[in-house]
């Protein structure tokens, strides 16, 4: 998919907190990007045969409808005073919530959301409307978790497969606008197939296979590393699971890039197990790039 030149950055919104640490990221990315933000709430009660409106008689300016607008006049706000120079619009839009965003995915360059939301119980990690969006979007899509912190290095894991370039070319980008370093992550366990009908051997020397993986390391990075040389790359070939590997480098981060699933591609329409595990225990905000990039 190409995004095309006046695609806005979108920021879905629901009145919790979380939600407004998502406007501000949004409305950096948006500045950061020279694009519009267009702030969205899906109001769901049409579906439910409920207007929203005031009931007769109730004060003006009450009823679900009028707090819905509120919460996107308070986020159009926020946007202002983090961004004053990106033209940022609003709108409550009827519909239900991952719906509504996955529909808004088609025409953006990115979707921002929070990783919680006002529903859910104290102990839920991911809320559902996060988990439909970033397993299905048409773009890519930022996960906020509160505040993020503005220092340490953009990080990205690489697996060798189409998704974990584009993740590469993403996190390239984000590393230039943001003027920190990038680290580049490939966890290895054993040697796996990297394409149908390669030949994968019962025994291995493992200094041998560790050079290996600094190889699909430097390929994947090379070509964006030309064209962002103001970017300073860190190579770290972790001996590991995948999960565990970035969610500890995503302590240090500022910003994780992951493809939407990798050479285990089943289907293509779901997380891999390792953005899922990422999803779900990432200490960064994260990114999940669901589209395969041209070459760089
Ligand atoms: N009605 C909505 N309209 C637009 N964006 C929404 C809406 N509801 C949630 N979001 C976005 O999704 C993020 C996560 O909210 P989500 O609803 O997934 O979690 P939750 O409310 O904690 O749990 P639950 O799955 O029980 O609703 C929010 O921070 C916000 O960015
Ligand atoms: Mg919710």
């Amino acid at each position: 998919m190409t995004i095309s030149a006046g695609a806005p950055v979108v920021v879905g919104v629901d009145g919790s907190t979380v939600g407004l640490d998502a406007v501000r990221v949004a409305a950096r990315e948006a500045a950061q990007r020279r694009r519009p933000l267009r702030v969205v709430h899906a109001f769901i009660w049409p579906l439910m045969g409920v207007s929203g409106r005031p009931a007769p008689g109730a004060p003006v300016g009450g009823g679900l409808r009028h707090q819905a607008e509120r919460y996107v006049v308070e986020a159009v706000a926020e946007a202002g005073k983090v961004a004053p120079e990106v033209p940022v619009t609003g709108a409550v839009v009827d519909g239900e919530a991952a719906t509504v965003m996955l529909a808004a995915s088609r025409q953006a360059a990115l979707v921002v959301l929070g990783h919680r939301g006002l529903g859910g119980f104290a102990g839920l990690l991911i809320g559902s409307v996060t988990v439909q969006v970033t397993s299905r979007a048409l773009c890519p899509v930022l996960v906020v978790r509160g505040e993020p912190r503005a220092d340490g290095p953009v990080v990205v894991g690489v697996d060798g497969s189409e998704l974990s370039r584009a993740a590469v070319g993403f996190a390239f980008e984000e590393a230039a606008y943001r003027d920190v370093p990038l680290v580049a992550v490939h966890a290895w366990r054993y040697p796996t197939p990297l394409g149908s009908g390669d030949f994968v051997p019962l025994t291995y020397d493992v200094d041998a296979y560790g050079d290996e993986v600094g190889r699909v390391l430097a390929e994947s990075v090379a070509g964006y590393a030309e064209r962002y040389p103001q970017v300073a790359v860190r190579h770290r070939p972790v001996r590991g699971t995948a999960a565990h590997a970035l969610t500890e480098e995503s302590k240090s981060a500022q910003l994780m890039v992951v493809g939407a699933h990798g050479r285990g591609a089943l289907g293509g329409l779901v997380l891999g197990s390792v953005s899922h595990a990422v999803l779900h225990h990432a200490h960064a905000p994260l990114a999940v790039i669901r589209q395969a990039a041209g070459r760089p």
